[in-house]
């Protein structure tokens, strides 16, 4: 009798009867004259069971892990006493190999494991995206991306798509990719804020998921050159509304993924002591957090006044405590968070650290002192830290022009962007979410270079 072709993951409805199934070689074991076979099709895993004459070929003998195969038999609910995934598995009585994969030296598993060098792994991603736990994570990432889609069309946000070339800057020259487009200067997108900033008047709230580019050379656990960046645009709101609006939307999303059986699945399987976080999230001003970092005797590396680290005689950076005025580096700022222990949002900024678009928060009345602070927030996450930036934006025209004069930009190029300030400005603020560093909070993972289908990084464009 014929047999249908069936994805793994429809297989329950079939039992007793006959399947056909194609995918790839997982796992291998051959027990006397039995040969075990856990198929893989990306829907799921399937044990399959080669007995009697199907495991007596030269085929059998020489069949090698991740080889495509085709599988035909009678799917049977596994017997009692013995696991199997699924709860069943396939008697094969017809198969075939229809891409072999190599043996000896070449063999997949003589390839690399987990143990080895991260060049290696790096250079072999192709295969290494194969394994459980790296195709598990990318596949929590589509689970990620279409709950926040859901999220956000709940909340009535609009997704556009901007270009990736373009000719402006947003978070700073020093991190531009630069290319040469047509005879004219024009760079990769490091943030789609601008555009997104357009779209309001035209379709209301927005967000985008596009590919931000850093050429920074930042070799850390949470840096890409290339990243996938979630950015959102708000109209008429206040800094408040956009703290909430954050937070609602991260809360939604992972309440979204938990109530969903199989991202549910991926979650435990990859981060098994996962909870929620508990809202409301916590607030910390930016010069409370420098007492903060004081009061807990967390210091960062003396600069001079070129931004060279001064070292002391052994040749080790000298270490002091944080001033106001200084940027809080990755390293403070982590081990801030992970002894926190929860989301915090770090907000108020000064103008100094900040990118020249950002709103100037109103002063506190007897400040007196001349830092000018920003209506700006990062969300920071255990084991991560940063994964959210984002402010409100200015709002006024001359403001912004007074803005690119402080950053030096050339305001020609920005036309179109100076517009939304001439044609009904309105008070509006967005943030961006780091997809990779959101993911790698969520699945626990060390790096976001295991969060990325194909990481790039200083020096590494292939595979
Ligand atoms: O803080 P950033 O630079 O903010 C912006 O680009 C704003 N224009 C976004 C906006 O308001 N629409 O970047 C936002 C987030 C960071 O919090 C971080 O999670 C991620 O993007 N990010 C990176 N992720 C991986 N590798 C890098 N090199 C990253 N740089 C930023
Ligand atoms: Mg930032």
């Amino acid at each position: 009798p014929s047999a249908i072709r069936v994805k793994i993951l429809n297989l329950k409805s079939l039992r007793g009867k006959r399947a056909r199934v194609l995918g790839w070689v997982h796992r291998l074991r051959s027990q006397k004259d039995i040969i075990f076979i856990v198929l893989r099709d990306g829907t799921g895993y399937l044990q399959a069971v080669l007995s009697g004459a199907p495991a007596r070929t030269y085929e059998a003998l020489t069949l090698t892990l991740e080889s495509s195969v085709e599988l035909v038999g009678t799917l049977q609910t596994t017997p009692e006493g013995k696991a199997a995934p699924g709860g069943h598995e396939l008697l094969v009585d017809f198969w075939r190999t229809l891409g072999a994969a190599p043996s000896g030296d070449d063999a997949f598993t003589n390839r690399f494991n987990e143990k080895s060098e991260p060049s290696i792994l790096a250079d072999l991603r192709h295969l290494v995206l194969r394994g459980e736990n790296a195709s598990s994570v990318l596949r929590l990432c589509s689970a990620m991306l279409s709950a926040f889609r859901a999220t956000y069309s709940e909340h009535h946000l609009i997704e556009v798509n901007p270009p990736c070339v373009v000719q402006t800057q947003v978070e700073g020259g020093a991190t531009l990719f630069k290319l040469d487009y047509y005879g004219q200067p024009a760079f990769l997108t490091q943030s789609s804020q601008l555009y997104l900033e357009t779209c309001l008047p035209a379709l209301g709230d927005v967000y985008c998921v596009q590919e931000s580019f850093r050429a920074e050379n930042s070799h850390t656990r949470r840096h890409l050159s290339e990243y996938t960046h979630l950015e959102a645009e708000l109209a008429f709101i206040n800094f408040d509304d956009l703290m909430n609006h954050i937070e609602t939307i991260i809360c939604e999303t992972v309440d979204k993924l938990l109530q969903n059986e199989t991202a549910a699945a991926l979650i435990k399987q990859l981060n098994p002591s996962f909870t929620p976080p508990a809202r409301p999230f916590k607030r910390l001003a930016y010069v409370d957090a420098i007492a903060w970092l004081n009061e807990h005797g967390i210091k960062h590396e003396a600069e001079d006044a070129e931004g060279n680290v001064i070292k002391d005689a052994d040749g080790k950076p000298t270490m002091v405590d944080h001033a106001i005025g200084d940027d809080i580096a990755e390293a403070a700022e982590r081990k801030m968070t992970d002894i926190i222990g929860t989301p915090v949002f770090l907000h108020s900024f000064p103008a100094e650290l900040k990118a020249f678009y950002m709103k100037k928060a109103a002063k506190a009345p007897g400040s007196g002192d001349n830092l000018v602070l920003t209506e700006s927030c990062d969300l920071l996450m255990p084991g991560v830290g940063e994964i959210v930036g984002g402010s409100m934006r200015i709002s006024d025209i001359d403001e912004l022009l007074a803005g690119y004069k402080r950053e030096g930009i050339d305001p020609a190029p920005y036309y179109w962007f100076t517009d939304q300030r001439k044609y009904g400005t309105c008070e509006h603020g967005g943030y961006g979410i780091g997809v990779e560093r959101l993911l790698a909070w969520l699945a626990n993972r060390y790096t976001v270079r295991e969060c990325s289908l194909y990481p790039r990084w200083p020096g590494r464009a292939t595979p």
